[in-house]
């Protein structure tokens, strides 16, 4: 693709201005933000706004048929609620003009409507997909997953992974308080760790049990006459093909934490741990001891921009932008098969709780449950 690329932003709420704001820090890559589309009339009146203040005359629409079919945009980013992804990726895949797309996790909330993306993204090969799961590439977690593919720490054996923050964020039309709207928390969010957890042991899942509940949060909220129904903390076992073991803790009422996510990678060599937002990494070995901890404050310079998540779109961003300048050279960092596995970990982790039994992967990817 020579020359500016163009970007349409599907859903300009939280994280489609957020991309927008990304998008203008890498004008100088060549990149332009060309249409957006929302329902909303706030949610287009900010995007508006917030592209008039980097001088981009932007077309707004009121639905991504009418931005696609402006025939203006080479890419498009689907940054809408979760339940609304599928159709949209459908609808866009289908098109006749071919749009790259970047896609916010989790790429659908349930393992069918993955299924079928994949398939139709298949038929169309010109058209390069990538899925959000943007922690891959916090400077912390990206210095553990290079010092976990150096060997450093041997065969990995255990990946914990604990995430103590606030509640979730009040959303537009609150679509993120019920399970059928965001595919239940452990989706929602918790792609973003069990992508990790495959990246570290570089291996694939086969069977999750999980306690969760809800028990502190929008415990007072109604909406239409319905309490919310999103777990607010939970303990997941993953266990891989390789014989290792992943362990997710996740807690939301837990706004007194120095760190929000705190990372622990065991190899049969050594333990790294990964701290976000302090930026550290502690490295040690067996051999080593405490006393040989090194402790490494991470960064990352090409990082224009932090946004709400500490750099990490801006990199998500600068990935994607190679691989459709690339022009089918190079695949992007995180496919749909990323997308999909995430997923599928998510959504066997919830029926694990409501079932109290480990449920297979299997299970949930040839869909026996
Ligand atoms: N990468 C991350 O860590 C991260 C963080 C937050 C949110 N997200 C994801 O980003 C997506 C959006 O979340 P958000 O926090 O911006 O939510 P939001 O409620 O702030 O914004 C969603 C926007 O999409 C619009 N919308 C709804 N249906 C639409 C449709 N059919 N077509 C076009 N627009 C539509 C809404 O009107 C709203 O403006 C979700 O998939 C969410 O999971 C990812």
């Amino acid at each position: 693709m020579e020359g500016t690329v163009r970007y349409g932003i599907v859903g300009v709420g939280m994280m489609g201005r957020e991309h927008i704001m990304n998008l203008a820090h890498l004008r100088s890559h060549g990149v332009s933000v060309a249409a957006a589309a929302d329902p909303h009339p706030p949610s287009r009146r900010q995007a508006l706004d917030l592209a008039a203040s980097f001088d981009w005359p932007i077309q707004v629409f009121s639905s991504h048929h009418e931005l696609l079919d402006s025939g203006i945009c080479d890419v498009v980013i689907v940054s809408t609620p979760n339940m609304t992804h599928f159709q949209i990726l459908m609808d866009i895949v289908n098109h006749p003009k071919p749009h790259h797309i970047l896609v916010e996790k989790p790429l659908c909330t349930t393992v069918r409507d993955c299924k079928t993306i994949i398939e139709e993204v298949r038929k169309r090969p010109e058209i390069m997909v990538q899925v959000g799961l943007e922690y891959r590439y916090m400077p912390p977690v990206a210095k553990l997953i290079e010092v976990v593919k150096s060997g450093t720490l041997g065969q990995v054996k255990m990946v914990s992974i604990r995430e103590h923050r606030f509640p979730f964020l009040v959303k537009v039309n609150n679509w993120n308080r019920f399970n059928a709207n965001s595919g239940g928390t452990l989706v929602e969010k918790c792609c973003h760790f069990f992508d990790l957890m495959r990246l570290f042991t570089a291996a694939d899942p086969v069977r999750v049990m999980a306690s969760g509940a809800i028990d502190v949060n929008h415990k007072d909220e109604v909406y239409d006459g319905k309490v919310p129904d999103i777990i607010d903390n939970a303990y997941a076992i993953v266990e891989f093909e390789n014989g290792s073991r992943g362990m997710l803790d996740l807690c939301m009422f837990a706004e007194g934490s120095k760190n929000e996510q705190e990372i622990s990678v065991v190899g049969d060599i050594g333990k790294g741990e990964a701290f976000v937002p302090e930026n550290i990494v502690h490295v040690g070995t067996r051999a080593g001891g405490r006393g040989g901890v090194q402790i490494i404050k991470t960064d990352d310079k090409r990082i224009k921009y932090e946004g709400l998540h500490h750099g990490s779109s801006y990199l998500e961003h600068l990935n994607f932008l190679a691989a459709i300048r690339a022009k089918g050279d190079q695949a992007p960092s995180v496919g749909l098969q990323d997308g999909l596995f995430s997923v599928a970990m998510g959504v066997a982790a919830q029926l694990s709780i409501e079932k109290g039994r480990f449920v297979s992967i299997e299970e949930v990817i040839n869909e026996t449950i």
